[in-house]
């Protein structure tokens, strides 16, 4: 066998921590548990469906797990992930933005074969597009129309600045309007849990709103979406939000912990690594890098590139393929000693792996593919 096919062949049949090769991506199997609950029931304390974002694990087993617990279907950011989840079997899939290209609009509306594949519009442009490949489409094509509730991406104002698109969508043939959708993303610089607070409120607010505009110019405007980790808690309840899509919790991360959102311990993704030097007693060397934790530093910048998992210390510096931790020198990391460290960013992180090894305490009890790493076209 060659080299490369047996290291890959032997990460696959570790059965404990000690024999993984690495960096290795975790995920703490009761952590997942716990958080794939909560989510679920605060959905049914708010009487809301859950459409969790799978861009977050891009993983075939743990949607597969989501829906069993009463999830209704997925939400993706993009073609090539709507494809993979397709393929795997689920039915009930939300692109969440905005495809514009004619060849993946082809693409999709033949991907979807039976399911139901709702795609956002945000623009007249948009629209056109759609129209004119669902023309020839054999069912209509779902659509929600996206609205900015302050994160300022993507999305047309809200109530009345969204009523003429929401008009134009109504009327298209092949296009079927669903309803209105947005992703408080603003919320990741909020400064206090009461900031945030402010802004889940405003986000469901502004959107029920904008659905209550429409209504009211005639328009069947069934589904009210909303929903990011931080605000999910106080965006899901009010009244006339009907769906949340929250993708984070799944694993969580630093920038949650950071936010306030959760307390460390329940960060169920880390990343194993070695230290591979330590050249001076304050400087630990890993061999976790930027193509394993991502760059991502964050809105607070408190919070350094990674940080040790039931530790303080952080990952200060980042090389490709080398993550530099400042330790007291009187701490005890030796070379060869193995270190997890929770990435900042747990949705980007993932995407830098092949594979999810699933822990409980040392043991490894499964290892899930990254069925959608890579698919951003
Ligand atoms: C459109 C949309 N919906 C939902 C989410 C999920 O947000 P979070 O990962 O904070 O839960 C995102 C995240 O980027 C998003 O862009």
């Amino acid at each position: 066998m060659p080299s490369e096919a047996a290291a890959a062949a032997h990460a696959l049949t570790a059965t404990t921590l000690d024999e993984l090769e690495t960096p290795a991506l975790l995920v703490d199997a009761d952590i997942l548990e716990t958080n794939l609950h909560e989510m679920q029931q605060l959905a049914s304390d708010a009487g809301v469906t859950l459409r969790p974002h799978w861009k977050t694990h891009k993983c075939v087993e743990i949607a597969r797990r989501q829906i069993e617990l009463g999830a209704v279907g997925g939400t993706v950011a993009k073609a090539g992930e709507a494809e993979v989840f397709l393929a795997a079997g689920f039915d009930d899939v939300l692109i969440a933005t905005p495809v514009v290209d004619p060849r993946k609009i082809e693409r999709l509306i033949e991907a979807r074969g039976r399911a139901s594949l709702t795609v956002l519009v945000e623009s007249e442009e948009g629209r056109r597009r759609w129209a004119a490949a669902a023309s020839g489409a054999q069912r209509a094509v779902p659509v929600l129309l996206e609205v900015d509730v302050g994160m300022h991406r993507t999305g047309v104002p809200p109530a009345e600045g969204a009523l003429l698109l929401a008009q134009e969508i109504a009327s298209t043939p092949g296009l079927e309007l669903r309803g209105v959708m947005t992703h408080a993303g603003h919320a990741y610089a909020a400064a206090s849990p009461a900031e945030i607070a402010e802004i889940g409120r405003a986000e469901g607010e502004l959107l029920v709103k904008t659905a209550e505009t429409i209504r009211a110019a005639g328009i069947d405007c069934p589904v009210v979406s909303v929903g990011s980790t931080p605000t999910v808690r106080h965006s899901s309840r009010v009244p006339g939000v009907t769906e949340i899509r929250p993708g984070n919790y799944v694993f969580h991360d630093g920038i949650q912990v950071d936010l306030g959102v959760v307390p460390a311990p329940r960060c169920a993704l880390t990343v194993l690594a070695t230290v591979t030097a330590r050249p001076a007693p304050d400087r630990v060397v890993l061999d976790a890098g930027a193509k394993t934790l991502t760059t991502d530093r964050g809105a607070s910048g408190r919070l350094g590139l990674g940080r040790v998992h039931a530790g303080e210390e952080l990952v200060v510096k980042l090389s490709e393929e080398h993550g530099i931790m400042r330790v007291d020198p009187d701490a005890s990391y030796r070379v060869g000693d193995r270190v997890r460290i929770v990435p900042n960013h747990a949705c980007v992180t993932v995407n830098l792996h092949d594979h999810l090894y699933v822990a409980r305490e040392a043991r490894i009890e499964a290892v899930w593919g990254v069925a959608a790493r890579g698919r951003v076209a």
